[in-house]
């Protein structure tokens, strides 16, 4: 009898185990272990995107074969004209770094399908321009030898492969369900599915350890849209798992509810109010976002943002315990731009002496609030708690909650020290409570650096 149960127990687990998609058999680990497989990654906080291909001809965003509803005859003189003469990955690889970025990640293939490396699947690639080269190969090595991660993005959507079904985001998109009936003849998704994955093979074994990978992206939702069926997700996934165990992946893929189906989330352009989570837990999160509006190299394009607003969106971004990945579109001649380049400077030279508020750091604990007009980051390893001045007060600077917690008080780019201040004993204005805030008194003339930072030694005990 007992025996009976077991086996019928066994039997059980059997079925469930072979219903069960290959994933999530295959894809076993703990939350200590995610932990540790993504820790260089959230320590280092910062990172370069790099959105480059023949969109950077029209320069006019990476889109332009959507937005102008171009056939591929159409868009074909840019893949015919590419030639970036000027094209020096180690020059790329040095801005980024002087910038105080640690990894990178750069599009092998984007929505156009033009891809930069060097394909057995397709004549639509770098080598076949008049550059004649694979351009990642080169990329990777230069952004290796400056001791920098490499991460690939490809493109899900390919505006170009003959058997990809045309969706509504298509430059050739219909207005009826008729209409894309017609367009679609003859086109079989399973044959662009086999060549994402034969692709994919190709990205993730001929250029050695790749630290993370962009698969972009999913739009499921709605008519004539794309999600995991129409990708095969599961069977990208798989390919990705086995082939490099140690890669961070994103969350395009449409398969937020599997094991091991996405590492981080990924707001774009956006600005979060909090630690994004998922079912009540924080999760791994980087926010990708551009110096202006578009991804791909825009002459015309005039909302960059300026040096100000990029710190602040760094700090902002680690304070709440996330990434930056902020995105170059070189020239069509290979370069970055002036725009670009001015502010990859500027960013640097704030990080040169002030990057210790930024890698390695995250969330402050619970019970510290920041001060007006101010944001904090906490290293919690070397329990120093960061203040970043967005606004210089006036010599003294009330930190709210903070007596008995602070053993040591610093500015962070010059090592000097700031002085605690006795609370003012007024009645009429009794803002400041001994037993509970700390002053530090600021010199009057803000320091020249474009955001300030107060470096606090806590108390061993916290
Ligand atoms: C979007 C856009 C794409 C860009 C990406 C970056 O998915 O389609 O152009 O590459 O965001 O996150």
């Amino acid at each position: 009898m007992k025996l009976k149960k077991i086996n019928l127990l066994f039997a059980f687990t059997l079925v469930i185990s072979m219903t069960l998609p290959a994933q999530e058999k295959s894809f076993t680990e703990t939350g200590a272990q995610k932990k540790e497989r993504m820790a260089w990654w959230t320590n280092d906080r910062f990172g370069m995107f790099i959105h480059w291909g023949i969109y950077a001809l029209p320069a006019r965003h990476e889109w332009v074969k959507r937005h102008e509803r171009m056939t591929n005859e159409q868009y074909q003189k840019y893949f015919e004209l590419f030639n970036p003469d000027l094209y020096n990955p180690a020059g790329w690889a040095k801005k980024a770094k002087e910038a105080g970025m640690k990894y990178a990640v750069i599009t092998t293939k984007h929505h156009d399908g033009f891809c930069l490396f060097d394909s057995k699947y397709t004549d639509y690639k770098a080598t076949n321009t008049p550059i004649g080269k694979d351009l990642i190969k080169e990329w990777v090595e230069a952004f290796r030898a400056e001791g920098m991660k490499v991460g690939f993005y490809y493109s899900l959507l390919d505006w170009h492969h003959p058997h990809y079904i045309i969706d509504r985001n298509h430059p050739q998109s219909a207005s009826s369900n008729e209409e894309y009936e017609a367009l679609n003849k003859g086109r079989d998704m399973g044959i662009y599915r086999q060549y994402v994955k034969n692709q994919l093979r190709e990205i993730l074994t001929n250029y050695g350890k790749i630290d993370i990978l962009w698969l972009d992206y999913s739009f499921p939702s709605g008519k004539h849209g794309k999600g995991r069926d129409d990708w095969d997700s599961e069977g990208l996934l798989k390919i990705v798992r086995e082939l490099q165990p140690g890669i961070i992946l994103n969350d395009r893929l449409d398969l937020l509810d599997v094991n091991g189906g996405w590492d981080f989330t990924t707001p774009e352009q956006y600005k979060v109010s909090k630690w994004p989570e998922r079912n009540g837990v924080k999760v791994p999160w980087e926010t990708c976002q551009t110096f202006s509006g578009s991804w791909g190299y825009y002459r015309d394009e005039a909302t960059w943002k300026d040096i100000r607003q990029l710190l602040t969106l760094l700090i902002e971004t680690v304070s709440k315990g996330g990434n930056l990945l902020l995105n170059v579109g070189p020239t069509a001649r290979g370069m970055f731009d002036s725009r670009a380049t001015e502010r990859l400077e500027s960013i640097g030279e704030w990080m040169k002496y002030n990057s210790r508020a930024i890698y390695n750091c995250t969330e402050v604990p619970e019970g510290f609030t920041s001060p007006e007009n101010s944001l904090m980051t906490y290293n919690p390893e070397t329990n120093r708690l960061y203040i970043h001045l967005l606004e210089y007060p006036l010599q003294y600077c009330t930190l709210k909650g903070f007596a008995g917690k602070v053993k040591y008080a610093q500015f962070l780019h010059d090592g000097s020290e700031i002085k605690f201040g006795e609370p003012r004993h007024n009645v009429t204005y009794q803002e400041q409570k001994a037993d509970e805030d700390l002053i530090l008194i600021l010199p009057v003339v803000k320091p020249n650096v474009e955001i300030p930072v107060v470096e606090l030694i806590l108390q061993e005990s916290l």
